[in-house]
């Protein structure tokens, strides 16, 4: 079988794809207060062209996917795309990165199309506070989401950026969090993905600094074994029912076992998070490639995956400057 193979020997098997740039919410960390310029509505992939993308990979191995947006939810007939996507026989796994806020009637359907993980952000366990972070007043909302997520049979991780001075003092909570839950709770390190380039705190929370803070409150947290590509190092306070890890996204120190490649909601490839974007494959199709272009396209594109973060930003010919809404969280 034709594969996914870059020149250090990653094996490509993942995608996380962008379903639009648009969101319900403004997180500060995310985008300016009054949002990112939207691209038009012609310029996103259309769901057609979202499930050719997908079926094309899925023939080179590529064998799961994470859906993200901006907020998946927010574009119209989502829930009948993932139905699509369900049918294809060769993704062992769907995974969705979601805001929570407009998902609570989907949770039923959701569990039928045997979605296999849902990564909920929550920045902040306190209604003013994440008022203050996302900008709009869905607290209650994304919560009573929260809850019935738990008791839903899909498996339920917690996105938690860690933003100095503004939740760094909720982190033992959220551990805390993992106690009764069957939940994962992850601590993503703060990126420069915030529309504006701009990252300037006080203090860097990164990977160290996290689980430094936690080992001294738990001074028995276990280290739990990795799946290999995983994003996060994870762990266990001994007796929770739950589990928490931390996601060096900004330090960078899982490049070695990257599966992953990018498809932003225009339809940007991207070898790299951190990458400027490599081609557009949503002209390609719209210039009438076939499936046997897209695949020589990808599979030469993917050789030249850079070998980590760094080497990423170093090549592009442009600041970090875009919004996470536009990559695709
Ligand atoms: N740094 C780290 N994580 C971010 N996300 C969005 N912007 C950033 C950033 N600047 C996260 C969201 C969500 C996922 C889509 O990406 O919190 O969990
Ligand atoms: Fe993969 Fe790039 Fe992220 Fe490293 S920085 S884990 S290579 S996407």
């Amino acid at each position: 079988m034709q594969e996914l193979k870059d020149k250090y020997g990653r094996k490509i098997s993942y995608l996380r794809l962008a379903i639009t740039d648009r969101c319900n919410l403004r997180c500060k960390y995310c985008m300016p207060a009054n949002g990112v310029d939207i691209v038009n509505r012609k310029e996103l992939l259309s769901y057609k062209e979202m499930y050719r993308i997908t079926r094309v990979l899925s023939e080179l191995g590529v064998n799961k996917i994470r859906l993200t947006g901006g907020e998946p939810f927010v574009r119209k007939d989502f829930m009948n795309f993932l139905e699509s996507l369900s049918f294809n026989d060769k993704l062992d796994e769907i995974n969705i990165t979601t805001n929570g806020a407009l998902i609570s009637k989907h949770i039923k359907k959701l569990e039928e199309l045997k979605i296999n993980a849902i990564n909920l952000s929550i920045d902040s366990l306190q209604k003013e506070k994440f008022a203050k972070i996302t900008r709009r007043d869905v607290f209650e909302n994304v919560f009573d989401t929260f809850e019935k997520l738990e008791k839903s049979n899909l498996k339920l991780k917690l996105n938690v950026v860690v933003q100095s001075g503004f939740n760094t003092d909720e982190i033992i909570d959220f551990v805390e969090l993992s106690k009764n839950k069957d939940i994962a709770v992850r601590f993503i390190e703060e990126m420069p993905f915030n529309g504006k380039g701009q990252r300037d705190m006080k203090e860097e929370w990164n990977y160290n600094k996290i689980i430094n803070h936690i080992n001294k409150h738990f001074p028995t947290v276990e280290t739990l074994l990795n799946n290999k590509s995983s994003t996060s190092r994870n762990f266990r306070i001994p007796n929770y029912l739950g589990t928490f890890g931390i996601i060096p996204a900004f330090t960078r120190t899982i490049c070695n076992d990257c599966n992953r490649i990018r498809i932003t909601s225009t339809g940007l490839f991207k070898n790299c998070l951190f990458d400027g974007g490599v081609f557009n494959v949503r002209d390609f199709i719209r210039n009438g490639a076939s499936d046997n272009e897209l695949k020589k396209l990808f599979i030469d594109t993917v050789a030249n995956k850079p070998q980590n973060g760094f080497v990423a930003e170093a090549a592009r010919n442009n600041d970090i400057s875009e919004s996470m809404s536009s990559i695709g969280g």
